[in-house]
């Protein structure tokens, strides 16, 4: 079996199909005793690994729970797809360790490790059938013939596209030919699934349509899936964990709850969801509770770790969300007083910019009643429970 001749193929999506062409040519069968020995499908121990003087990915310690759907997500150029790469045995790292089902990886040829993997743009051979596109990895483990007609048609049926069998990719739409990469991605049945901006070349509108049924298909194969995108919006909604990544490093790694309540640096406050940024001076700090003295003079409470010591420096970050509006503070709230100097109103909600305290604040509010506007005094107020830190390294002090 050969890729189509470089005649016939875009230039762009040649090397997409040599690395198809290796990865779903796998003979490999999965060691099974592993899968009942650890629940851990995918572990990176103190991987690094270079271009030439260029370190794309800095010793980078990441599990990934069998089953689970871990995106990782960042900037472009952050190391995502290197890391992919690195699983699918793409690039090998320059130290450390990949494991994958129990087994280690590294000096694995790519043609013997079980992984699916799909990219932003298809990589269908295009003057293939369908079936012959998914049946391609099934084919080079000799699966026979009535079985591979079986599972193409169940691995369609998964991806709701029954009956395209005969079809060539160009009689499909962009969202249908992105089924089927899936699907040739999942009938090998991998030990994980590598998705690289799979939905990047959709319109917005199919774009999150495929990332509700993406999710959905997952969660009924139950296959384990790291899934790259440097999209908030698809990582928060589709995630049981993410892994933010800045500069080949993993800046934080937690469920979307926790990575967008708790950032644990100022990049991922900035990167992840909308933040405020407030510098301040701790006052004092007892029993959990810090007083900060903003550069304005007003003081503000709020939670804060014992690190958190008088005099230092610190920012506070509450996220836009957390922000009420013209509103009666809750007991114990902080309340600062300001003006709007812009709404951008949403229907439901409003975003607010609201000039206080010396600061620009941001306050995304659920409309109730009243939208109000530009030039209108308004108080702002936000709990201390809802603060985070972080010091002069930017870190979250913990
Ligand atoms: N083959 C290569 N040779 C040299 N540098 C590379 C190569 N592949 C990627 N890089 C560099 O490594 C960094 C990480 O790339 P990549 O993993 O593709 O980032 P991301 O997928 O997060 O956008 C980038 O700065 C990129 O320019
Ligand atoms: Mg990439």
């Amino acid at each position: 079996m050969e890729i189509p001749h470089p005649s016939r193929v875009p230039r762009a999506t040649l090397p997409a199909l040599r690395a198809v062409e290796g990865v779903l040519a796998c003979v490999s069968k999965p060691l099974a005793c592993y899968h009942l020995m650890t629940t851990t499908a995918v572990d990176l121990k103190s991987v690094t690994l270079t271009y030439g003087p260029f370190v794309a990915v800095k010793d980078v310690d990441l599990a990934i729970e069998k089953g689970s759907f871990v995106t990782l997500l960042g900037p472009s150029g952050c190391g995502k797809t290197t890391i992919l790469r690195s699983i699918a045995g793409l690039v090998t790292p320059t130290s450390g360790e990949i494991v994958v089902a129990g087994r280690l990886i590294n000096d694995v040829p790519i043609y013997k490790r079980n992984i699916g993997l799909v990219f932003q743009n298809y990589a269908l051979f295009p003057h293939k059938t369908v079936e012959d596109n998914i049946a391609f990895g099934l084919k080079y483990r000799d699966v026979p013939r009535l079985e591979i007609a079986r599972k193409v048609k169940r691995a369609l049926d998964m991806v709701r596209l029954p009956g395209v069998e005969k079809k060539l990719p160009s009689q499909l739409s962009g969202g249908q030919q992105q089924r089927i990469a899936l699907a040739r991605a999942i009938v090998i049945e991998p030990d994980v699934l590598l998705l690289d901006e799979p939905l990047s070349a959709l319109d917005a509108n199919l774009r999150e349509e495929m990332r509700t049924e993406l999710k959905i298909i997952q969660r009924e194969v139950g296959i384990t899936t790291i899934f790259v995108t440097h999209d908030q919006e698809e990582a928060l909604a589709m995630s049981d964990r993410i892994v933010v990544m800045n500069h080949g490093l993993i800046e934080q790694n937690g469920t979307p709850e926790e990575v967008y309540r708790t950032p644990s640096s100022r990049f991922v406050a900035s990167f992840l969801g909308q933040s405020n940024l407030i510098a301040g001076t701790i006052a004092s700090n007892t029993r959990g509770k810090a007083k900060i003295t903003l550069d304005s003079g007003a003081s503000i409470d709020a939670a804060a770790p014992a690190s958190a010591k008088k005099g230092s420096k610190v920012t506070v970050v509450v996220r836009a969300q957390r922000l009420e509006v013209g509103k009666k503070a809750a007991a114990g709230s902080n309340r600062l007083q300001g003006r709007i100097a812009a709404t951008s109103y949403l229907g439901g909600t409003a975003i607010y910019i609201i000039e206080a305290e010396g600061l620009k604040l941001q306050a995304n509010t659920i409309i109730d009643t009243h939208v109000f506007r530009e030039g209108d005094a308004v108080d702002v107020s936000f709990s201390p429970g809802d603060c985070v830190l972080l010091g002069e390294d930017d870190r979250r002090l913990a």
